[in-house]
């Protein structure tokens, strides 16, 4: 029979546990096809909870207890308590559970069913149909908790997720073993756990399923939420926005390719000053000029690609003398689209180093422009290049 604990992290529940103990254990009568444990993870509550669950215990073998010696915050409570469930309990899935009774515990057999019908995350949803939040709530509290989980949803670009916030959560052993070791940030401590928990889970690809239930507010004792915690999730959806784009290949392409343009420009202004002037047949030292910019450029993006944007197909060092080479012949449909602009430039509208326009008096380096127009042309073709020949898809 399949094993499940229902993890209670508790601070100053006294009262509550005493009452929440007994309502569990009359669900889990009714539960027949799985094996339910309560675990009470107390951080040594000032108004002792954990002498009072440590009583319980004695007398119910299904009910244990983890007393901490400091206060680990929320997520901190949650990571011990799901180490000695999965770990010497051999659960083989954890309830996340309120003390309080925000949580209703007939819901539990809803959860054990979406479990059994191939999820590995449930959670208890205040924001789908048939789920709720307390009418009594202040209009602020109601906006924020609203507007709070929209705007989650939108900075992490996933809709498909109702109610980050919630704590009311069944997890598998296999979502916990491949999270856990990517919970190393201090921040999820507190109350922010919850949202990156769920959202390393959701990206490793696991199935999420919400079931709903309406949030009771507590009628004994007090919310541990603290103000930290909005400013907590902001640092945490933004920071893995900034991640997400920063790892994004095409904007890296775009950075080195920006950072070519760069070294390219600076090369070709630096060339044109030291290279006098001539022109033998129809080659220009404006030509001469180009084309060794263009190489410069070449050596940056292909070091940078390689070291950076393509770092998970970095080539080995044996490679890259003939890679370096294919990179340059990648590079020559770009170096005939940038000199077949250039030229056709040049021949056509000149390079006279600046252009006056005539009504208004905006000037322009038409040599400059004319490199900008066939660089930005050329990246399109070497991205299609590298991908494709330069750092193929290893198998
Ligand atoms: N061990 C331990 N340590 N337990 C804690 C700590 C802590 O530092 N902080 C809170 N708890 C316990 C409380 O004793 C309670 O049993 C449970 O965690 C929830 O804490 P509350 O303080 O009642 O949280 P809340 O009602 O404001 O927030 C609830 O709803 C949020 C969504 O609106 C929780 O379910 C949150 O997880 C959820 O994000
Ligand atoms: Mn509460």
């Amino acid at each position: 029979m399949k094993k499940a604990v229902v993890i209670i992290p508790t601070y100053n529940e006294r009262e509550n546990i005493q009452t929440i103990v007994p309502a569990l254990q009359k669900v889990f009568k009714g539960i027949k096809d799985w094996d339910l444990h309560i675990l009470v993870v107390d951080d040594t509550s000032p108004d002792k909870t954990y002498e009072v669950v440590a009583e319980i215990a004695q007398k119910q073998k299904n009910v244990h207890l983890l007393q901490n010696k400091k206060k680990a915050g929320l997520g901190g409570a949650y990571l011990k308590g799901m180490a000695k469930a999965f770990g010497p309990l051999q659960a083989d899935l954890i309830f996340e559970f309120d003390a309080d009774f925000s949580h209703d515990p007939d819901k539990l057999p809803e959860f054990l069913a979406q479990i059994e019908s191939g999820a590995d995350f449930v959670i208890g949803s205040r924001y789908i149909k048939g789920g709720g939040i307390p009418a009594d709530w202040g209009l602020h509290r109601k906006f924020f908790s609203v507007v709070g989980n929209m705007v989650i949803s939108t900075v992490l670009t996933n809709f498909s997720i109702r109610d980050w916030t919630s704590g009311y959560r069944a997890i598998t052993k296999e979502v916990y073993e491949a999270v856990y070791p990517l919970i190393t940030e201090e921040r999820f401590m507190g109350y922010t756990f919850q949202i990156g928990f769920l959202n390393n889970a959701v990206r490793k690809g696991f199935k999420v399923a919400e079931v709903p239930f309406v949030f009771v507010d507590r009628t004994i004792g007090e919310s541990k939420l603290g103000a930290e915690y909005i400013k907590n999730t902001l640092l945490y959806i933004f920071k893995v926005r900034l991640n997400d784009i920063l790892q994004n290949r095409i904007f890296k392409f775009a950075f080195v390719g920006g950072l070519g343009t760069v070294v390219q420009l600076l090369t070709l202004s630096l060339l044109r000053l030291v290279i006098p002037d001539f022109k033998i047949l129809i080659v220009t030292s404006f030509m001469v000029a180009t084309l060794m910019s263009i190489e410069a450029a070449i050596i940056s993006n292909f070091v940078l690609n390689n070291l950076w944007t393509f770092a998970d197909r970095k080539l080995k060092a044996s490679e890259i003398p003939a890679k370096f080479l294919a990179f340059n012949a990648a590079s020559a449909g770009s170096i005939l689209i940038q000199l077949v602009i250039n030229t056709l430039g040049e021949l056509w509208i000149g390079l006279h180093d600046i252009f006056t326009l005539p009504i208004v008096k905006i000037t322009v380096d038409t040599g400059l422009l004319f490199a900008v127009t066939g660089i930005f042309i050329g990246l399109f073709w070497n991205f299609f290049a590298y991908t494709t020949f330069i750092w193929k898809k290893k198998k």
